[in-house]
C-alpha cells in the first residue's frame, strides 16, 4: 500500500494509473475510520482496479461552533484498517495544500442543501462538496462510493457530479450498524456509557417507522409521533432536530410514504448530534 501526502505526487500516480488503463475507485473519507469505512472500500475494490482512499478533516465543512478541533483523528490505525480492507493508495494532503492562504472558489449546490441538515448546518454542504470536487479533480476516479448514512450528503453530491458533469460511477453503499442497530459513526466515540447506550434510539425509532409502513401506516404524521414518543421514552434528554419523510433524490417532502421514500431524523444524545436514515418498505 502506498502512501501519498502531496497533490503533485497523486496526480503523477493517478496519470500513471490512467495510463496502464486501471480503473481508479475512490472512498472519501475524514480518517477514524470504523467498518462502515471498511465496507466502502470493499465495496471500491470490487468496482475498480485500485482503490484510492482519501484521509482529510476537512475544515470547510465544520462550521465554528462544531467540532473540528476534537475530531478524532488515528492515522495509523487508519492505514492498517485500510491495507485489510484491500485499499490501494491512501492520500493524506496536508490542509495549506487543499485550502491555500488565498483560497476563494467554492462549489455549492443550491437547493438540496437548503433542506433537512442545511438548516441547521447552513454552510456544511458547500465544504463537502467543494473537497470532493477538490479531490475528483486531483484523483480522477472513474468510480466513488459514499456511504447511505450521510443520505444527504449523497444525495447532494450526485446532483453535484451530474451538474458539473464529472464521468464518474457514483456508488451509495448501505448503512453498517453496531449490534444494537446503531448507525456506525467517527463520532460515536465521544459518548460514555450512558449515552452510547441511548444512542440507540435513533434506530429503535426507525425500526417502530418501519414496523408501521409494513403494518399499512403511510401518513408520515402519524409515523413521526410515534418515532418521537419511541426516542422520548429510550432517551429523555434527546432534542430532536428533525425526522423528515423525502423522496429519495430530490429531498421533497410526501405525504404519503412509499418505495421510494427515505426516512431521515437528526437528534442530539448527550450533547452528540446524531443522524440516521432508513426507506421504510
Ligand atoms: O463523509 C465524510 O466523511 C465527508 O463528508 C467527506 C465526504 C469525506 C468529505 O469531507
Amino acid at each position: 500500500m502506498q502512501t501519498i501526502r502531496s497533490i503533485k505526487g497523486m496526480q503523477a500516480a493517478s496519470r500513471k494509473l490512467a495510463r496502464q488503463g486501471k480503473g481508479i475507485g475512490l472512498v472519501p473519507t475524514m480518517g477514524y475510520l470504523h467498518e462502515g469505512h471498511l465496507a466502502l472500500i470493499r465495496r471500491a475494490k470490487k468496482a475498480a482496479d485500485v482503490v484510492v482512499v482519501s484521509i482529510f478533516v476537512n475544515p470547510a465543512q465544520f462550521a465554528p461552533n462544531e467540532d473540528f478541533k476534537r475530531y478524532p483523528r488515528d492515522e495509523k490505525g487508519d492505514m492498517r484498517k485500510i491495507k485489510s480492507a484491500g485499499g490501494d493508495i491512501v492520500f493524506i494532503p496536508r490542509t495549506n495544500d487543499i485550502y491555500p492562504d488565498d483560497f476563494q472558489t467554492y462549489v455549492t449546490v443550491e437547493k438540496l442543501t437548503k433542506k433537512l441538515e442545511g438548516k441547521s448546518r447552513p454552510t456544511h454542504f458547500r465544504g463537502v462538496t467543494t473537497v470532493v470536487a477538490k479531490l475528483f479533480n486531483i484523483i480522477r476516479p472513474d468510480v466513488a462510493v459514499f456511504g447511505m448514512k450521510d443520505y444527504q450528503q449523497a444525495v447532494v453530491l450526485r446532483q453535484m457530479m451530474r451538474d458539473l458533469g464529472y464521468p464518474i460511477k457514483f456508488i451509495v453503499a448501505p448503512t453498517v450498524r453496531e449490534k444494537d442497530g446503531l448507525a456506525m459513526s467517527s463520532r460515536n466515540r465521544y459518548f460514555d456509557d450512558i449515552g452510547r447506550w441511548e444512542a440507540v434510539c435513533l434506530y429503535y425509532a426507525l425500526r417502530t417507522a418501519r414496523e408501521m409502513v409494513k403494518g399499512g401506516v403511510d401518513d408520515p404524521k402519524l409515523v413521526k409521533r410515534e418515532m418521537t414518543a419511541v426516542i422520548r421514552s429510550n432517551c429523555p434528554s434527546a432534542q430532536v432536530d428533525y425526522i423528515a419523510f423525502t423522496e429519495f433524490w430530490t429531498l421533497t417532502s410526501v405525504r404519503k410514504i412509499d418505495r421510494n421514500t427515505v426516512c431521515s431524523l437528526a437528534v442530539r444524545v448527550h450533547d452528540v448530534r446524531l443522524i440516521d436514515n432508513m426507506r421504510l418498505c
